[in-house]
């Protein structure tokens, strides 16, 4: 939810801004805007909409010699998203501009205050205040006055702030929305929301952690504790992305690009983790001890949007391989709800950023209570994998198309090495199988790679029946339920199209009601252990005049004689489905939404990271 960046080094600022800010519009694009200082001047270019429209105002001003300044890419919390509410934000002086993630909980109670001083507001937001409350504290002393103004502050909030009467440094500030600084001796100081923003330039990044402050310069920075007001020396982590993986490298979306990374994906999440030979895991960021395993009696998986669809699908693997009870919530009432947790109970995030507000709030509640915690995360140094005691990290590489993809099947496969280690040291699957299923996993990248051209070209051939209609129904049954719940989703973020995601078995308690030939169903059928069930399921559609896609298994003829669009899928170990049958899931919301026209890298009032509550 809103990208920040910043700058101060060598270069010409604009560019290195506009980039960063490219690289991050993913976190929202209802509005862009940048500010550098120049002969003394803080000159401000706003503009409502996506990133390119601010280009076209720029002009110019891209070779501004100026070589500090700040970025910002809205997703509109308060206010909306116009120019007159699109950061930076200024002061009443013009002197002072301030860009904000997060949200000030008690803006309005301040913006009061400040108005009865005389400071006129210019926008709806609730970012603005910060500009005001810091001009009011300010006298010759930037870092002072950000230091009384965040004394005053309610909320999440990831700062920067620049101010002409101090041009050669930026200041930052981060309370429970991310920050991250990249270092590089030769180009200068970065400040960045995501690691993204700064892979041109360096590798060398700084996590900022809640209640600190930074004072960047071109020839370096400093690090302060806002709670004990003392320097901290801080860790720097090297980052092994490069900066080609955040391009589209000649696909047209990079939700298709990231689609066909997912062969790669599962692969790197599984390598080096599980012996071939025996099918032996090993997770050595884990955090466990072989004292935590014995102590575990249940488990909590929490994540919101497309990673809790992949907790749904792990519930069924570790209760069915570990033996362990495993309950699954939606991060947003987990965190309000009335949790019976203890040391006994292992609650892990599943989060592809590291960074969503309520699974990370989540987490933070059940280590409080005395759960160990680990983290299922697709980015290095995030929050989240720093405040859990253990990490099991997916590698997928970056993830732009805001509709997550690769992160999503690398989930499943980081969630089946964590059921089968679980298993292994429980002892509660034999070696066989244990070798069995660990060489299923090592395989299920190379089928997908081999299947990916061919269902893409089948599915954009069978969807011009399907295109335009205005809702679609995905079920599945089992291990696929949670995949008809994704294929929904993928459908209704990126197409517009009204779609929902059923138990098979519960068409007949109230959606049986809404089929008829305008109401598609997507069903998913492999001939696993409730292969029968499920086709019963079908023929109960199909008695109704349903119109019915089946996905099923190579081979299966009995699919064609329910409908004619069949899309077969080779039969692989039924506890590998949820990966192999979410491939064409996503490709069909893919080639739907593309065939609508829809922007599918950034779908309407859709953000990749949702930093606020
Ligand atoms: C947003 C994104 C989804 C993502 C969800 C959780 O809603 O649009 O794609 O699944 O956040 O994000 P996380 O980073 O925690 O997996």
């Amino acid at each position: 939810m809103c990208g920040i960046v910043g700058y101060c080094g060598s270069r010409r600022v604009v560019p290195v801004i506009l980039e960063g800010l490219r690289r991050l519009e993913y976190r929202g694009y209802d509005s862009a805007g940048i500010v550098y200082l120049q002969d003394g001047k803080l000159i401000k270019h706003r503009s409502e909409g996506k990133l390119s429209r601010l280009e076209a105002i720029i002009g110019d001003a891209i070779i501004a010699p100026a070589h500090i300044g700040l970025g910002h890419t809205r997703w509109a919390t308060h206010g909306a998203p116009t120019t007159a509410n699109a950061h930076p934000h200024s002061d009443c002086s013009g002197n002072l501009v301030v860009i904000h993630n997060g949200i000030i909980e008690n803006y309005h109670s301040l913006r009061e205050e400040l108005k009865d001083k005389g400071h006129i507001f210019t926008s709806q937001t609730d970012t603005e205040v910060l500009a005001h409350l810091i001009e009011e504290y300010l006298e010759n002393d930037l870092v002072a006055a950000v230091k009384k103004a965040i004394a005053r502050v309610e909320g999440s909030y990831a700062l920067g702030v620049l101010w002409a009467g101090m041009p050669d440094a930026l200041v930052a500030v981060r309370n429970q929305s991310p920050l991250v600084l990249g270092v590089s001796e030769h180009e200068g100081t970065f400040l960045a929301s995501d690691i993204p923003a700064l892979l041109p330039y360096t590798k060398e990044v700084i996590f900022m952690d809640d209640m600190e402050l930074a004072i960047l310069k071109a020839d370096g920075h400093q690090i302060f504790s806002l709670v004990t007001g003392l320097p901290v020396e801080k860790k720097v982590t090297t980052i092994d992305w490069n900066p080609a993986m955040a391009e589209k490298a000649g696909f047209k979306h990079f939700m298709l690009k990231e689609i066909f990374e997912e062969p790669q994906a599962i692969t790197n999440t599984v390598s080096g983790r599980i012996n071939p030979e025996t099918g032996e895991v090993v997770l050595p960021e884990i955090g466990l001890t072989a004292a935590d395993l014995a102590d575990i009696d249940r488990i909590f998986l929490v994540a919101c949007g497309t990673s809790w669809h992949a907790a749904l699908v792990a519930k069924y693997w570790i209760e069915k391989y570990a033996n362990i009870p495993v309950e699954v919530d939606i991060a947003s009432e987990f965190r309000y709800r009335h949790l019976l947790i203890n040391k006994r109970v292992l609650t892990i995030s599943i989060s592809q950023s590291g960074e969503t507000a309520d699974t990370l709030a989540g987490i933070r509640i059940a280590k409080e209570m005395g759960a160990k915690i680990i983290t299922i995360c697709n980015v290095v140094g995030s929050t989240m994998t720093r405040e859990a005691h253990g990490t099991v990290y997916t590698h997928a590489g970056p993830e732009i198309g805001v509709a997550s993809t690769k992160a999503f099947v690398s989930q499943l496969a980081a969630l089946f090495l964590f059921t089968l280690y679980l298993a292994q040291k429980k002892q509660t699957i034999s070696r066989e199988l244990g070798l069995e299923l660990g060489q299923e996993l090592i395989g299920i990248a190379g089928v997908v790679e081999r299947e990916l051209p061919r269902l893409q070209k089948e599915i954009e051939h069978l969807i011009e029946s399907y295109y335009d209609c205005r809702d679609f129904l995905f079920v599945g049954r089992s291990l696929n339920y949670p995949i008809a719940l994704e294929g929904a989703l993928k459908l209704k973020e990126i197409s517009y199209i009204h779609a929902e995601g059923y138990a098979s078995g519960e068409l007949k308690h109230g959606p049986i009601a809404l089929i008829d030939k305008d109401m598609p169903v997507l069903a998913l059928v492999p001939q696993d252990e409730v292969y029968q069930k499920s086709i019963s399921n079908v023929e109960e559609i199909k008695a109704r005049q349903g119109r019915i896609i089946l996905i099923g298994t190579e081979g299966d003829s009995h699919l064609r004689t329910i409908t004619d669009d069949v899309i077969y899928l080779p039969k692989v170990h039924s506890a590998m489905n949820p990966i192999l049958y979410t491939i064409p899931a996503q490709l069909l919301a893919y080639a739907i939404a593309t065939k609508r026209g829809c922007d599918v890298d950034q779908p309407r009032n859709l953000a990749k990271s949702v930093t606020v509550e």
